[in-house]
C-alpha cells in the first residue's frame, strides 16, 4: 500500500477525499491536515461532515496536522483540497521534499512542468514529470482542472476526429462548487448568479493546455477558440453546461463517436465502466438523477443537435475535483512514476 494524505481534509473536495480514499485498494490514508484552527485534533470531533455517506470510522480518530511539509514528507502521496492562496508554494516546496502531490488547486494548474490532466483525455502529459524530475525534484505536482473544465474536456473526448475550431460553452454550477462557506443561502435560494469569480477565464485558458500536445517536453496548446458563460443554480451537485461547437457533422455520426469512445486507460479502480454516458432521452442529463452514474465518475451527455449542440453533466466534487485527482494518482503508480 501507498500511504497518503488529504490536505484540506475538512472542506467540500476534503471530504469527498476522505470519503473517496477510505478503501481504496492501493492507497492507506494516514496523513489528514487542515487550518491551525484544526490542527491537533481528531478528525471526528473537528469536521462538519456533510456527505450522505457515514463518516469512514478509519478516518474519524486520526489526528489533524498542520499544513506544513514536515509533516506532509512522512507519506508518499498527498491530495491537495486546499485554497489556491496556501496551495502554490506549498506544494512546490512538498514535491521538493520527495513527495507526490496531485492537486485540485489551481495554483500550479498552468505552470509549463505541471502536468494538467484528465486521464481520459491527455493521460500522455504525465511525461511532464520527466521535466520536473530533469529539475531535481524528487517527488512531483500533477494537477486536475477546474471542475467544469473537466466536464466539457471529457465530452470533447469522443470529438477528437470531428474538426472545429470553436467552443461556447454556457455552464449551470452547483453550490457545492463554490465549497461549504461559499454562496449564502439567502443568495442563491430561488436565484441564478450569472458570475463565477475566474472560472470563464479557467474554462477559456485550462482547455487549450489539456486539448494540446506534448512535444519536445512542453505542451503546445491546442488551436481552438473557447468562450465560456459561466453562472451558479440552486443545485447542490452536479454542474451542467450546454456547448456549442461549430461541427457540421450530421448529429447521428456524433452520437455513434459518444457510443464506441474508448478511453486510452484502463484498469484503475476508480475509472467508471462508461467514463462518457450518451442518454437518448429529451430531457437528460438531469444532475438529480445522473450525477452518481458510474459512482460519480461519469459525464452524461445528452441533447445532440445539428449545429453542433448538446448538453454535458457531472458531478463536481467527485468526477470534477477529489474522484478525478485519485483517477489521476492511479494513472501515475500504472505508469511507475510512484
Ligand atoms: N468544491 C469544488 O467543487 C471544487 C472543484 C474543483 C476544485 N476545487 C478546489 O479545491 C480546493 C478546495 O476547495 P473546497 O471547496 O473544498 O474549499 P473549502 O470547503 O473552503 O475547504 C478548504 C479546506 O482548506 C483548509 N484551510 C483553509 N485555510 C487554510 C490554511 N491557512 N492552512 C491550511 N489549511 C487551510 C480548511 O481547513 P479548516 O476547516 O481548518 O478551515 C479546509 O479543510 C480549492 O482550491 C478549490 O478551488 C473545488
Amino acid at each position: 500500500m501507498i500511504s497518503v494524505g488529504v490536505l484540506g481534509a475538512t472542506g467540500a473536495v476534503g471530504q469527498r477525499f476522505v470519503e473517496l480514499l477510505a478503501d481504496h485498494p492501493w492507497f492507506d490514508l494516514t496523513l489528514l491536515t487542515a487550518s491551525d484552527r484544526s490542527a491537533g485534533k481528531k478528525y471526528g470531533s473537528v469536521v462538519d461532515w456533510r456527505l450522505e455517506s457515514a463518516l469512514p470510522e478509519k478516518a474519524r480518530d486520526i489526528l489533524i496536522s498542520p499544513t506544513t511539509v514536515d509533516t506532509i514528507r512522512k507519506v508518499d502521496l498527498v491530495f491537495s483540497a486546499l485554497p489556491s492562496e496556501i496551495a502554490g508554494d506549498l506544494e512546490l516546496s512538498c514535491a521538493q521534499a520527495g513527495v507526490g502531490v496531485c492537486s485540485n488547486a489551481s495554483a500550479n494548474r498552468m505552470r509549463p512542468e505541471v502536468p494538467l490532466v484528465v486521464p481520459e483525455v491527455n493521460p500522455d502529459h504525465l511525461g511532464l514529470i520527466d521535466v520536473q524530475r530533469d529539475k531535481g525534484v524528487n517527488g512531483f505536482v500533477v494537477t486536475n482542472p477546474n471542475c467544469s473544465t473537466i466536464m466539457m474536456t471529457m465530452s470533447l473526448a469522443p470529438l477528437r476526429k470531428f474538426s472545429y475550431s470553436s467552443i461556447q460553452v454556457a455552464t449551470m454550477q452547483a453550490i457545492s462548487g463554490a465549497g461549504f462557506n461559499g454562496v449564502a443561502a439567502m443568495a442563491i435560494y430561488d436565484n441564478v448568479i450569472p458570475y463565477i469569480g475566474q472560472e470563464e477565464e479557467k474554462m477559456e485558458l485550462e482547455t487549450l493546455k489539456i486539448m494540446g500536445s506534448l512535444e519536445g517536453g512542453e505542451v503546445k496548446n491546442a488551436l481552438v477558440d473557447v468562450s465560456a458563460s459561466c453562472h451558479r443554480v440552486p443545485v447542490i451537485d452536479g454542474h451542467t453546461m450546454a456547448l456549442w461547437l461549430n461541427i457540421k457533422e450530421d448529429p447521428e455520426r456524433v452520437r455513434e463517436a459518444f457510443r464506441a469512445f474508448n478511453p486510452p486507460i484502463s484498469g484503475l479502480p476508480t475509472q467508471p465502466t462508461s467514463s462518457v454516458y450518451l442518454h437518448d432521452a429529451d430531457n437528460r442529463p438531469q444532475p438529480r438523477l445522473d450525477r452518481m452514474r458510474g459512482r460519480g465518475m461519469t459525464v452524461s451527455v445528452g441533447r445532440i443537435r445539428k449545429g453542433l449542440r448538446y448538453v454535458a453533466m457531472g458531478h463536481n466534487t467527485i468526477r470534477g475535483a477529489a474522484g478525478a485527482s485519485i483517477l489521476n494518482a492511479e494513472l501515475i503508480v500504472s505508469r511507475k512514476y510512484l
